[in-house]
């Protein structure tokens, strides 16, 4: 932090200037780390309130809100949260459209965009960072499409648990676009066999089962992304006892990438509403995923059952004893 500016982010999305705007040096600085960044945040800038040329500049800067700085202990906390909440709700809508066009482009054999969906999965890590799994299910709740609205949820909960865990960056962002990605190959399964009602014939549950395998090999051809990202999306429906598909891994076969992807998106399936079952609560999901224990990593799930009474803290009173 420099001599004469202060500056604080609230997770990610929204930044708070305290700076001088009459010295340039103050100015350039505060450019050059807005520049640093790489995504647009919201900005709330603090001002004396007795210069409208100070005013003009935070404005120039890109200010959303000012805010005279003597008012600030009062007002700082509702702007923040109004600003939060808008951020909130514009990764969601970010990522719903980045799921749409990745759909889309799938279905009809058109590139994905990598940028974007790296964009997005980096927008709703600052988002579940500063509001949490809660604030972020919340929204996701709202989305009709349901292949959407599970995608959603599974990248939520996938990067506020790679975030819990204390995951390298890196890794929480590319866990985040393998979760986002993670269904893509559904683009190619009929909506009715998708959301079919009733119990799946043997020929519609092999359909369903090759959204994997789909997806891993669009992607691949056209040089997508890392290999761990590739093979979580591939490996997500894997079991460790060999009983999950599409290749039957066992064990140490299935990455920590896939075991964390195929943890989030069972909770999350368990979590919605669908047409062949209703809603789980919290801690009723995670009783039902500690009777799967020969299949999925039982590290990780304690952790993850930590994680989730800690987001939940009113339904899951227990922590997994497993
Ligand atoms: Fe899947
Ligand atoms: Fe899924």
């Amino acid at each position: 932090m420099l001599d004469d500016i202060r500056a604080g982010t609230l997770g990610g999305c929204v930044v708070v200037w305290d700076l001088d705007l009459s010295r340039s040096r103050s100015c350039e600085t505060a450019r050059m780390k807005m520049d640093a960044v790489e995504h647009e945040l919201q900005s709330i800038f603090l001002v004396s309130g007795r210069s409208a040329l100070e005013n003009v500049q935070a404005w120039a800067f890109g200010a959303r809100v000012l805010i005279t700085r003597h008012r600030a202990p009062a007002e700082l906390p509702a702007q923040l949260g109004q600003l939060v909440a808008a951020a909130v709700t514009a990764a969601l809508k970010l990522t719903v459209a980045t799921l749409d066009n990745a759909f889309s482009a799938l279905a009809l054999n058109k590139p994905i965009s990598h940028p974007q969906i790296l964009r997005s999965a980096s927008f709703l890590v600052d988002a579940v960072n500063d509001v949490g799994i809660s604030g972020w299910l919340d929204q996701a709740w709202e989305i009709d499409e349901l292949t959407s609205q599970h995608c959603v949820m599974v990248a939520g909960v996938v990067a506020g648990y790679a975030l819990h865990l204390g995951l390298p960056s890196r890794d929480v962002l590319d866990l985040t676009c393998a979760a986002i990605l993670h269904d893509i190959g559904k683009a190619k399964v009929p909506l009715s066999i998708l959301n079919k009602p009733g119990k799946l014939n043997d020929e519609e549950r092999a359909i369903i089962e090759s959204h994997p395998r789909t997806g891993w090999n669009c992607l691949r051809r056209q040089g997508f992304g890392d290999s761990r990202v590739l093979d979580a999306i591939l490996h997500h429906h894997e079991y460790l006892d060999g009983s999950g598909y599409p290749d039957g891994l066992c064990g140490d076969e299935v990455t920590d990438f896939a075991r964390i992807i195929t943890l989030c998106d069972i909770f999350s399936a368990l979590l919605e509403r669908r047409p062949y079952k209703p809603p789980r609560d919290p801690d009723v999901a995670l009783e039902i995923m500690r009777a799967m224990h020969g299949k999925i990593d039982q590290d990780l799930f304690r952790e993850f059952s930590r994680f989730v009474s800690l987001t939940f803290p009113r339904q899951s009173r227990e922590i997994a004893a497993v």
